[in-house]
């Protein structure tokens, strides 16, 4: 029975990624990030609050940096709000630094060391958000850049006045990275944050369609490197990312975000799903990086307690996302390798939002898994009728009669059952295979192992023969041991649902 698992042996050997380094980002990075349950208005007990909790509960399961996200800066003042102008506290130098008022350890101009190092007690990374470009608080102070130059630069020699973000038009302008004074201020912005002993920078306003500026993305991917200290490099938005645009920033980069913002409905979920696979396709998971790899991102997990984008509150409603939904997200995010960044309030976590981000299926397929991709029905339906969907919605997707009579059927289930299949391969030769239903109701799905199998080891041949292949193992969101039938694979799906498959498989 198991003699045939020396075939499936040869092709893991030589399929497994043999690069095991040193840098950091060798694996899709795991942390927590404010944004989503306190938006830009965390304070410093809560932030450290928080750590605390990340470093107890998290820690153990490789979530390690804890990120604050943007504005940290700004005064918490009558009038300040996300797009308000002239409430940032810059230094000397036109840098972003914290308010005392908000962050009470930065007193004496001691920056975020002081958080940095209570971080790096609890055993975890520190990171923070940056805005691309200058603070026009310090276009209006006309404030001198930091340097050793050959001549004085200010900062409204270096700001490009006229070019702004496109999503937060009103505090910062563009920086001309052309020039020495340029150049001189973005290195004294990332020397700073070397010597607060920041672990992780998430650059925003400078990917996606709107924003995207190779310039600066290597401008402070250079500077990084200058500051001699290991900085992970995330930048974002992704509204728009296509993997051409990917290829042109990631060696420059450790992660970047593929999407939008991403928060607690079904649409902004289901939006993932062909970012997810036409970057996957594309051989960008993984694909090298800044010190290491580059890892597509698709935002933070948006679960637990909750605020809202730009609210000037914390965490006050739990995430909309249903059980079902959570799971998706948490599969989807594991099968694609993407950076796993809980955003939801860790003082009030749930127990099932802290299931579903330790689960360990999931976990350890979104850092050893390899060979992902959301599976192409290529083989034709084997059984379908219509009368039986209408009974049960039941349908049989990915079974090996001749595929050539079948193409407008398997058409017309992809339009109406909106069921993705994603599969890769683990580095104990798992078979992993992920299934999700998109739709509202729940349906019946029936894979034959061969195509699993033998998608796997990147075979493909039609043949009728499905019982060749046999599997067991487990599914990760019910626990349940499986040991496959008729040499097929089956699940119910609930509506927006998935099953996620770890399976040993053997020819019969
Ligand atoms: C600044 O001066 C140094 C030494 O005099 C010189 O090597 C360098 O090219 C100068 N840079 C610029 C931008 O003029
Ligand atoms: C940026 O600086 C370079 C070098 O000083 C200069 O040639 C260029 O005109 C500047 N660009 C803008 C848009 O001001
Ligand atoms: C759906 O229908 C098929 C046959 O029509 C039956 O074998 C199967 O058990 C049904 N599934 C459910 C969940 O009712
Ligand atoms: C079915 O689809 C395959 C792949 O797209 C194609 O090669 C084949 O010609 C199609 N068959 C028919 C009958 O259209
Ligand atoms: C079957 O699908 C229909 C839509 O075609 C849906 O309204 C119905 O609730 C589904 N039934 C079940 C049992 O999921
Ligand atoms: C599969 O079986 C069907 C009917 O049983 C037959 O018509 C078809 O030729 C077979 N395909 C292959 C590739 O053997």
């Amino acid at each position: 029975m198991l003699e045939n698992m020396t075939i499936v042996g040869f092709f893991i050997f030589f399929l497994i990624p043999l690069s095991v380094c040193q840098q950091h980002a060798d694996t899709p990075p795991r942390g927590w990030n404010s944004y989503d349950s306190y938006s830009w208005v965390i304070s410093e007990q809560e932030f450290l609050h928080n750590a605390n909790l990340v470093a107890q509960r998290l820690l153990p399961f490789g979530y390690e940096y804890v990120v604050v996200d943007f504005l940290w800066f700004r005064k918490m003042e009558p009038g300040a709000s996300v797009t308000s102008a002239g409430f940032d506290i810059v230094d000397e130098w036109g840098r972003p630094i914290p308010d005392p008022a908000r962050w009470p350890s930065s007193r004496d101009g001691q920056g975020l060391k002081p958080i940095a190092d209570q971080v790096h007690a609890m055993g975890l990374k520190f990171g923070i958000h940056v805005m691309r470009g200058i603070s026009t608080q310090a276009v209006k102070d006309n404030t001198p850049v930091l340097g050793n130059l050959n001549q004085t630069w200010r900062a409204r020699d270096i700001a490009l006045q006229d070019e702004a973000c496109s999503w937060m038009p009103h505090c910062f302008v563009h920086v001309n990275e052309s020039s020495e004074g340029g150049q001189a201020f973005i290195q004294s912005l990332y020397n700073l944050y070397a010597s607060w002993e920041v672990d992780f920078v998430k650059h925003d306003c400078v990917f996606g369609l709107d924003d995207f500026s190779l310039e600066e993305i290597t401008t402070v991917s250079q500077a990084i490197a200058t500051t001699g200290r290991p900085m992970l490099y995330s930048i974002s938005p992704g509204v728009q990312a296509n993997p051409r645009m990917a290829t042109l920033i990631n060696s420059f980069v450790n992660m970047y975000r593929v999407t939008g913002d991403d928060w607690d409905s079904w649409h902004d979920l289901q939006s993932h799903f062909d970012v997810a696979r036409d970057f996957a396709a594309a051989d960008l998971i993984g694909a090298p990086g800044l010190l290491g790899f580059s890892w597509p991102d698709l935002d933070m997990l948006p679960m637990g307690f909750l605020t809202d984008p730009g609210a000037a509150h914390g965490p006050n409603r739990w995430s909309r996302l249903s059980l079902q939904e959570k799971r998706t997200q948490m599969t989807l995010w594991a099968m694609a390798r993407s950076p796993l960044m809980f955003g939801g309030d860790m003082i009030s976590v749930d127990d099932t939002t802290f299931d579903i981000l330790t689960n360990k299926i999931a976990l350890e397929i979104n850092a050893n898994s390899y060979g992902n991709m959301e599976v192409q029905i290529l083989d034709a339906i084997q059984e379908y009728t219509p009368m039986k969907e209408l009974v049960n919605n039941t349908t049989m997707l990915f079974a090996v009669v001749d595929e050539l009579n079948h193409n407008r059927s398997i058409a017309e289930l992809r339009q109406r059952f909106h069921t993705r299949i994603w599969m890769a391969r683990g580095i104990g030769g798992e078979y992993y295979v992920a299934l999700f239903n998109l739709e509202k109701w729940s349906i019946d799905v029936s894979l034959p192992l061969i195509g699993i199998v033998e998608e796997g080891l990147q075979i493909r041949r039609v043949t009728n023969d499905t019982m060749d292949y046999q599997c067991q193992g487990k599914e990760a969101w019910s626990n349940r041991d499986i040991r496959t039938m008729n040499g097929r694979l089956h699940a119910t799906l609930a509506p927006h649902g998935c099953a996620l498959f770890s399976l040993h498989c053997y020819l019969s």
